[in-house]
């Protein structure tokens, strides 16, 4: 029984509980689809991407069932314009779009791997423009780290996303490559800054990662 719990994906736990006795006595159990440990990874991937409403942006909304999931923006009603037209809207700006996520391998993610998309979510770098490598620095130019960094649009919200734990982002890389069906759907490129997005994530305005020591001046620790 306690081997039972142990070989089995948390989702199943209950259902295990209750039928174990009639399931060892009738027939072998069928066995998971996948080994235990990748199962679960899968399922946390899952959970954080619909707890941090990618499918907002990305398509799908809060549904896995939903068509479009994950696929990228669809109508230009996803689109989104950042710059000076925001306050006049004859003025100029920059369009920037959720792109496809799921594992397509010539319009998504299919081109990457689990480790460029975590690099992505850590350190904000566009996956098609940033080598497949460790990084261990969040500096231009050291511990791997591109001295001129290619950043994410605005407002993929990676400045958020990057305090996840390693396991967190990892488990997001491995839904999304291995949980989710490919879907073809070509996103336009996003307009941006020669900067590539440099000077709107500058340490002054995103803060530090890892984030400052708890409690921070307008913390407290109440006992
Ligand atoms: C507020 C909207 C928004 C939300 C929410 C959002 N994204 Fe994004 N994301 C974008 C935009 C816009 C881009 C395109 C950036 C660019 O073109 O440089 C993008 C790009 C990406 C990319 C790069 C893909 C590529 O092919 O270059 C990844 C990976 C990604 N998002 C993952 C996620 C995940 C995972 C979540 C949830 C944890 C998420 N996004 C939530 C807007 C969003």
């Amino acid at each position: 029984m306690t081997r039972w719990l142990r070989l089995t994906s948390a989702g199943a736990v209950s259902v295990v509980v209750v039928l174990s006795i009639a399931a060892f006595a009738a027939a072998p159990a069928a066995k998971p689809s996948r080994a235990p440990a990748v199962e679960d990874t899968l399922l946390r991937g899952r959970f954080l991407v619909i707890s941090h409403v990618c499918g907002d942006c990305h398509g799908g909304g809060s549904n896995p069932a939903a068509t479009g999931w994950l696929a990228g923006m669809t109508t230009p009603r996803q689109e989104f314009r950042i710059g000076p037209c925001a306050a006049a809207p004859n003025d100029a700006c920059f369009k920037t779009r959720p792109r496809n996520l799921t594992p397509d391998n010539l319009t998504g993610l299919g081109r990457f791997s689990e480790r460029q998309i975590f690099n992505a979510l850590r350190y904000g770098l566009r996956p098609g423009e940033t080598p497949d490598v460790e990084i261990t620095s969040a500096v231009p130019g050291q511990g791997n780290f591109p001295a001129h960094p290619k950043y994410l649009a605005v407002p993929m919200p990676w400045t958020s996303w990057r305090h996840m734990p390693d396991q967190d982002l990892w488990a997001i890389a491995a839904y999304l490559k291995r949980g989710v069906k490919p879907v073809r759907n070509k996103v336009e490129d996003s307009e941006g800054p020669p900067d590539f997005w440099a000077s709107a994530y500058t340490v002054e305005k995103i803060g530090p990662y890892p984030a400052v020591a708890f409690p921070a001046a307008s913390e407290n620790r109440q006992q």
